[in-house]
Formats: structure tokens, sequence, C-alpha cells
């Protein structure tokens, strides 16, 4: 009755008549607007809607995920860095102190509400700086430095839904502090650039260096002063920027103001000796172990902590840097100091990891993706009640033995099954049918020459461990 009432009310307002009203409501995608999407009336209930900027993480994309976080545990721990899990919701005060105001993140980006307890919090934008407020909490100062981190998990921003731009995505990183020293930034480099080279892309590191804040803050006067003077070239967006925070010029894309920063005054003659030579060393230890990269003198990166080197990282094939980077990094030797440890250096990098799978996926459509899924190599068919329950049985023996079985006790007929067998391109498949379940035997049919094999169920595992063995 209330709902009838509430549809009247609303139909009114959208200025069509009730029936219409419920038909559009059916057949348009719910939108994100709380509760009501989850109640229509006659009886049909519609399903809200998964939230604009997200993304529902698939069993289709499992492999690709399981192979990132693999990939990227492995070389974390080859490289010395432990996992830290920081949660995924931080006082707010958290990054506006760090990443600063007048950065995109924070001006517009951040999920920050109220807790019940009145206090400010925020879904975690990034985690460079919830890994800073880690290390000062728990006295980390105190350890033998470096304290290296890894971390892998969701982050927030409310940006504009775009390719490759989520409000919810996935980073792996790595944070290195107390150790000032160019061969870190370098390691740091070479450990983002290895976990995208693993994964069989191709890629450029853009590379530059900030200096210090001082190196920064006289760098900051002239560019401003030589922007101010083209200011009438500039794109909207830019003029506010040149208030608000004129480095962040230098990374914007629309081409009108690229022009103007061909003449503009660029950071590396501005920083000090010290600051050079410093970056001069991460170039050197860059070229030792042989990680490519391109000086990019217009690259600032979006977040206010950077000292020192900055760096993103591109496909190859975008030397330009116009798509979106697939990592981003560098060092941030004033942040635990901002907030309230004691002076500590660090550096860090984290990888995008939504925008590899895009890339993965592309090419694995292109046939080009370096790492394959592996598929499972027998399928194990039954017919009849008897033979599925000897077969869950069956199944466990050769799971635990770590033959991965695929089956589908979904399907009744032996037609249906062995189509999926087909399909999933196994070499073997198990058939147990009345019979067999009588005899205590299985019947194993090799799918490419079709040859089928009775073997007692005792010995099935033993037999098929044999015939998976790598041909030598
Ligand atoms: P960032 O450049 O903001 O840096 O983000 C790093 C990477 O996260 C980007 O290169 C991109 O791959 C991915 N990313 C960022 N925003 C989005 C989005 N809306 N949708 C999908 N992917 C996105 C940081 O977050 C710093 N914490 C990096 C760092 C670590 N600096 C030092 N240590």
């Amino acid at each position: 009755m209330i709902l009838k009432k509430n549809n009247k009310k609303i139909a009114k307002k959208k200025n069509l008549s009730e029936k219409k009203l419920v038909k559009k409501e059916k057949n348009t995608p719910a939108k994100n607007d709380g509760e009501e999407n989850t109640i229509s009336t006659k009886g049909s209930v519609r399903t809200p809607a998964l939230l604009r900027g997200m993304k529902d993480l698939l069993p289709k994309e499992e492999f690709f995920w399981k192979t990132l976080h693999h990939t990227a545990e492995n070389l974390a721990e080859a490289y010395g860095f432990g996992l830290i899990n920081t949660p995924i919701l931080e006082e707010t005060a958290l990054f506006v102190r760090s990443l600063g105001r007048g950065t995109d993140v924070v001006d517009k980006e951040m999920y920050s509400f109220e807790d019940l307890d009145g206090g400010k919090i925020c879904l975690r934008p990034e985690a460079t700086a919830s890994c800073a407020r880690a290390f000062i909490v728990h006295g980390m100062q105190s350890l033998p430095q470096p304290v290296k981190f890894w971390y892998y998990g969701p982050m927030f921003r409310h940006d504009r839904p775009q390719a490759g731009r989520y409000r919810q995505f996935t980073q792996f990183g790595c944070e290195s502090f107390g150790v000032h020293d160019p061969v870190v930034d370098a390691e740091l480099i070479a450990v983002a650039y290895h976990f995208l080279e693993d994964l069989g892309l191709k890629v450029n590191v853009h590379l530059n260096s900030l200096g210090t804040p001082e190196d920064r803050q006289n760098y900051l006067i002239e560019l401003t002063g030589y922007l101010r003077t083209k200011r009438s070239y500039l794109c909207e967006d830019c003029k506010k920027r040149l208030v608000k925070n004129p480095l962040r010029v230098l990374d914007c894309k629309n081409l009108e103001c690229k022009e103007v920063l061909n003449e503009a005054p660029q950071i590396i003659e501005w920083l000090s000796e010290s600051s050079k030579s410093y970056f001069m060393k991460v170039l050197e230890y860059l070229d030792e172990i042989n990680v490519p990269y391109v000086l990019q003198n217009t690259l600032v990166r979006g977040l206010d902590y950077y000292t020192d080197t900055v760096f993103e990282i591109y496909l190859e094939e975008d030397s330009e840097g116009a798509q979106s980077a697939l990592c981003g990094g560098g060092r941030y030797n004033g942040l635990v100091e901002q907030l309230g440890g004691r002076p500590t250096p660090g550096a860090g990098f984290s990888i995008g990891l939504e925008r590899v799978i895009s890339v993965l996926r592309k090419q694995t459509d292109e046939g080009t993706c370096k790492i394959k899924e592996v598929f499972p190599s027998v399928f194990f068919a039954q017919l009849g009640e008897q033979a599925r329950r000897r077969a869950l049985r069956l199944l466990e023996v050769l799971r635990k033995s770590g033959i991965v079985v695929a089956h589908s006790f979904g399907k009744s007929s032996l037609k249906g099954q062995m189509e999926m067998a087909d399909k999933l391109k196994v070499r073997y498949s198990l058939i147990l049918g009345q019979k067999e379940v009588q005899d205590g035997t299985a019947i194993i049919r090799d799918m490419e020459s079709g040859i089928q094999e009775i073997v007692d169920q005792k010995k099935l595992k033993n037999a098929l461990e044999k015939k998976l063995q790598p041909k030598v």
C-alpha cells in the first residue's frame, strides 16, 4: 500500500503514468541511489546497482589476479620487503597533511565522511601515507634501517570513471624507510620495472628529480613568473593551477599548455649541486642494472610529499606518457616528519593492477600475452547417482595428491560433460558409470587419440600421475 502511494508520488514527479513508471524502472539499470533501488511494485525486485567506477572481479579474471599477486609476492620477498596490511579506513587528516591541499586527490577525490563518533575518516586513496603512519606509531625508527614494506590492496578515489580510472582500484606497492641513498631509489625502480617485465610487458621508466624543498621553492618562483606571462594560452584548469599549485601545470595533457611548457624553465637547472649529483647516481645505478629510462623534465607527480627522484612507468609504445601510467613513485624525505615522526627519509612506488590486467587482457586477445593460463589436465565425468557419490570421494583423493581435476556435477548427460571436457582442452577424461562403480574401476580416456583404458579405482591416482608426468 505504502509502495503504491510512493509510486504515485514518484510518477507525478517524473511526469509519467504509474504504469509507465513501473515499466521504465524495470528496464533501466539501477542507479546508485541506495535502498530505494531494491524495491519495486507488483512483486518485482530490482537488483541494487554496482556503484559507478567500481568493478566486480569475476572468476574469468582470476588467473590474472592470482598471477599478479604471486609475481608481486615473489619479487617483494626476493628484494627483502616485508608484507604490511594497513586499514582501509584512516583519519582524513593523514592524507590531507601528506598528499597536500591543492592536489586533485585531496581536493576532489577523497571518500571522506564523519564517523559515528564524529571523527573525520576516509577510505584510503593510497597507502604510502598509511605506511608512514604505521612506521611512526609502531616505533619502527628504532629498528635497523631501512625498514621495507610491500602491500597489495584496494584504494579509493572519487575520480571521474573512464578507461583505466576506477573509484576502487588495487595497488601493489613497495616503500623503503630510513635510508637516503640513490641505490635505494634505483632498487625500487628496478623492482617495479621487473614486476612488469616478468609479466611480459615492455615498459619505459620516465624519470625526473624535484630536488629538495628549497630547490623546488626557487624553481617555483621562476616557473610561476614564466607561466604568468603565458597565462592567456593556458587551459582553464591550468589557470586555476597557476594560483593553487603551479607545478601541476607541468603535467597537463592539453596541447596548447604543452606548447607553453616547451619554453618553460626546467626544474633540473634549479637543482642544487648535491641534488644533481644524487640524481646522477640514481641514473648510473639504473644503467648498471640495465633498467631503461627516459628523462622527463615535466614529470612532477600529483602528490605533495615528493622530494628528489620521481618516476612513472608507461608501456614502451606510449613513449610520450599520453596514456595512463602503470606505476608511480618517488622519494619523500619529509613525509615521516610531516606526520609527527623523527626526520626519516623514504621512497617507494605503487602499481595500478587494473591497468596492468587491462593490458594483459588486450594482449591475450591478440595472442601476444606471455603469461598463459594453465588449464586442468583431467576432467571427471560421472553417470548416475552412485557414480556421482563415488566421484566425490575419488576427486578428494586426486586433489590431495595435487592433480587438478575439473568436473561438472550439475550436468547429468555424458554428452554434456564430454563437451565441457573438450572445451577445457583437458588431456584425459575419467569416466565413471554404474558398471564401473560396481567393478571398482574407472575409464581413463585419452582425449586426443580417443583410446580408453580401464583402471582399478585404487590405482587411479598412480595411473594419472604417471600419464601426467612431463615426457623427457
Ligand atoms: P599514484 O600515481 O597516485 O601514486 O598511483 C599509482 C598508480 O596507481 C598509478 O600509476 C595507476 O596505475 C594507479 N591508479 C591511480 N589512480 C587510479 C585510478 N583511479 N584507477 C585505477 N588505477 C589508478 C600513488 O598512489 C603513490 N602512493 C605512489 C608512491 C608510492 N609514491 C611513493 N610510494
